[in-house]
């Protein structure tokens, strides 16, 4: 009987790989292989040889990160190692077993300083160490396998891990009023979309290899988004809308966060839905939980 080509997804427990996991029984043409940490650590090139040993993939789909933003800033030489180091060995991995590495970025490789949604060609400048050590591990990714699909998202969320909208949630069941920043706009991701983009990205006959952006359709700053999360609770809670000036944190953040996903829709049809939609969805199914 043929074997039904592997995929390996690393970061199981995070956000995209969760969602992955809720997904894959719709994709049974391939055998999934979901690992967490421990038995795939990105810090450890033992650990990293050792799964693409034991599975062979054809896909490798890295869902893993260091992905705390303001972490990151102190944190330097762990974030230098799981998001640019252990990718850079992963895709050397990739090209010795002929595997299609899917690796996922972000739009902090962006400066923020642009008036329209960035093209996948556009340059980057990243304005925090979080988004130097993701450009960094996307020009490794590229350089180190030429099968290799880098898809950019931007301000994830959903019913898994930490994220804006469960934070908003929780602020809201506490304070009677919050204050939110309305000078940084973006396109919020619903991580359940993500992962779809990617089963689609797998399966489909014809692979196109290089950068790509995926975030849901729209634009909204992250005042809006918690307005809409309010909305969309019934929430009583009174919110301010601040300047980032008003909100210091360790790392800066791009103002303008818009990513253009017209590559992805070009190559692979894949179309994002607008971001109330999904934003509806994710806080049903946060509902019922
Ligand atoms: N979240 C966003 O807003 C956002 C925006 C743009 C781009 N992205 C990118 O999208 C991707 C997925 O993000 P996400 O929101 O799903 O992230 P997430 O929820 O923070 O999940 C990251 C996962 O990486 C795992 N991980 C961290 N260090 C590891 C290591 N040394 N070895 C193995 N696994 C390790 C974590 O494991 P534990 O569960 O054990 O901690 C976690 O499961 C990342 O590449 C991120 O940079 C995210």
């Amino acid at each position: 009987m043929k074997q039904r080509p592997t995929i390996i997804v690393s970061g199981k427990n995070g956000q995209v790989g969760s969602e992955l996991i809720l997904l894959h029984a719709s994709y049974s043409q391939f055998q999934w292989i979901f690992l967490d940490r421990e038995e795939l650590d990105l810090s450890s090139e033992a650990s990293i040889s050792g799964a693409f040993e034991k599975y062979q993939p054809a896909y490798f789909v890295n869902c893993a990160a260091y992905t705390a933003v303001d972490k990151a800033e102190e944190e330097r030489g762990l974030a230098e190692k799981i998001n640019a180091q252990a990718v850079a060995f992963i895709a050397e991995k990739c090209k010795a077993f002929g595997t299609t590495l899917i690796h996922l970025s972000t739009d902090y490789v962006f400066d923020g300083n642009g008036t329209s949604p960035y093209k996948t060609d556009e340059p980057t400048n990243p304005v925090n160490f979080y988004g130097a050590t993701k450009r960094a591990g996307e020009l490794c990714a590229l350089q180190n396998n030429p099968k290799t699909v880098i898809i950019r998202t931007a301000w994830v969320y959903s019913t898994f891990g930490k994220n804006f909208v469960k934070t908003m949630l929780r602020l809201m069941s506490e304070r009677n009023e919050i204050s939110v920043v309305k000078d940084q706009v973006g396109s919020p991701t619903y991580a359940r979309d993500l992962a779809f983009a990617l089963a689609k990205i797998v399966s489909s006959e014809k692979k196109h290899f290089g950068i790509y952006h995926f975030t849901n359709e729209g634009v909204i700053s992250w005042y809006d988004f918690a307005i809409a999360i309010k909305e969309i609770s019934g929430s009583g809670c009174k919110v301010n809308a601040i300047p980032t000036s008003a909100f210091p944190t360790p790392a800066k953040r791009p103002q303008y966060s818009v990513l253009d996903n017209t590559n992805l829709q070009k190559d692979y049809h894949i179309q994002p839905r607008n971001w109330k939609e999904s934003l509806q969805e994710c806080m049903s199914y946060l509902q019922r939980l």
